[in-house]
């Protein structure tokens, strides 16, 4: 067998590892040590455009004093993927730029962002406050999972500041809204309710899932923000994973919940989620272009009850919504076709043209029905309680072309 140079005896890679370059090579190797010790290559003097994905799990260190100086934080350096990586660290400075925060990483799921921050900041005993109208399992996870913990929670109208004070005690750490709220699109005032937050000692956490670019809560006095990177940011609905965004120290001081309940992204999902970014300006202005489209259209549209989307003047919130929302009015919109049967006979139409999967923020327009997806977890009561009934229909406007969609629309309507 031709023996290739061990990068023991391998000067430049030696270096750039910095090891002893005179090590010898061992005199017998055998296959059987060679399968688990492959040659390291030398290393190039270039670079790759796109970063590789590190799979490693563990990270190697020089010795001793090495291991020292990377967990003593005077050197760079990773240990165990669980607590870092590369492709976390890549994907947590990107969204960091987007929501305009010092830091913010990356976690498995949208779901394990909310669990991180309430997880790494809350105790037994502790409260907090949620807005009305949440996605449906934060509602869950808060209501039932963190209550197990021992931390009470009470809800208040987001768009109505005469409950802002509703079941707030000093035991109150922290306050939890949407930006747009899910699935009746209504938009809170996010800088007047971080004002009312600040006074009462209570930090204000958004999830701003529905409004990645055209939203920066943490610029109106948020202290963390949220997202479900697994729709509009990554995409393309083949990744799920999640993103918590803060100051510094208080993503340092949430970073040991996440390891502890191992909650980081993995390095795919983190390579999926960076790729779906680079194109997440150009998608999500299509996207909002064509929601104000066919929201106009479908609004005069006789089978259609009513068009919940903040860009239309007959919102509620369209005041609110221009003053915060910078660009566009996000690309979820909600329309009541009055009943169940009208909703279902407007999703069987439909299939093969527009899926009904009950998610959002995919390229392709999709449609789901609140009652029988995200808001299956709450009785009837407390559904009727948020004004979500059987007929809404939420869709999720992707970047076709909006006339396209617009003719899709027409023919599931038609009577
Ligand atoms: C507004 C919102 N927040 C959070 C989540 C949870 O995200 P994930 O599914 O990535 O856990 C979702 C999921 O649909 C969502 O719609």
């Amino acid at each position: 067998m031709r023996k290739t140079a061990r990068f023991r005896n391998d000067h430049r890679t030696a270096i750039a590892m910095n090891l002893e370059p005179n090590t010898p090579e061992p005199a017998h190797e055998s296959i059987d040590t060679r399968c688990v010790r492959p040659d390291r290559v030398t290393e190039p003097t270039t670079r790759p455009l796109v970063p590789g994905i590190e799979w490693s799990v563990v990270y190697e260190f020089r010795d001793l004093d090495h291991v020292d100086a990377v967990y003593g934080g005077t050197e760079a350096g990773y240990v165990y993927a669980r607590d870092g990586h590369p492709g976390a660290a890549r994907l947590g400075a990107q969204i960091a730029a987007l929501e305009a925060a010092e830091a913010a990483m990356a976690t498995s799921s949208g779901m394990a962002a909310e669990a991180a921050l309430f997880l790494g900041l809350l105790r037994q005993g502790d409260h907090i406050t949620l807005g009305k109208g949440l996605y449906g399992r934060t509602q869950v996870l808060v209501a039932q999972d963190l209550a197990r913990f021992g931390v009470d929670h009470s809800i208040f109208d987001p768009c109505d500041p005469d409950t802002w004070t509703d079941g707030v005690t000093l035991a109150t750490k922290l306050c939890f809204v949407e930006t747009i709220t899910n699935p009746l699109v209504r938009v809170p005032d996010l800088p007047r309710l971080a004002e009312f937050c600040q006074s009462r000692g209570v930090a204000l956490a958004v999830d701003n899932t529905f409004a990645p670019l055209i939203a920066r809560p943490i610029a109106m006095g948020a202290a963390y923000v949220t997202h479900s990177v697994t729709k509009m940011i990554a995409g393309h609905s083949d990744a799920t994973i999640g993103a918590l965004a803060g100051s510094v120290e208080a993503i340092a001081a949430i970073r040991p919940a996440v390891s502890s309940f191992g909650m980081t992204a993995n390095p795919f999902e983190c390579a999926l989620a960076l790729r779906g970014m680079a194109t997440l300006p150009l998608r999500f202005r299509k996207a909002c272009e064509n929601a104000q489209v066919l929201a106009e259209f479908l609004e005069l549209h006789s089978q259609v009850d009513r068009v919940h989307y903040p860009g239309l003047k007959s919102h509620v919130d369209y005041r609110i919504a221009s003053q915060i929302l910078e660009g566009g009015f996000g690309t979820i919109m909600t329309i009541d076709l009055g009943s169940r049967e009208a909703a279902n006979r407007f999703i069987r139409r439909l299939q093969g043209r527009i899926p009904f999967a009950p998610s959002l923020g995919d390229v392709m327009t999709t449609l789901s029905h609140p009652v029988t997806t995200s808001h299956r977890g709450l009785t009837e009561a407390q559904r009727l309680a948020l004004g979500i009934t059987p007929g809404l229909v939420r869709l999720s406007i992707g970047i076709e072309d909006a006339a396209d969609l617009r003719a899709d629309f027409e023919m599931a309507l038609g009577v």
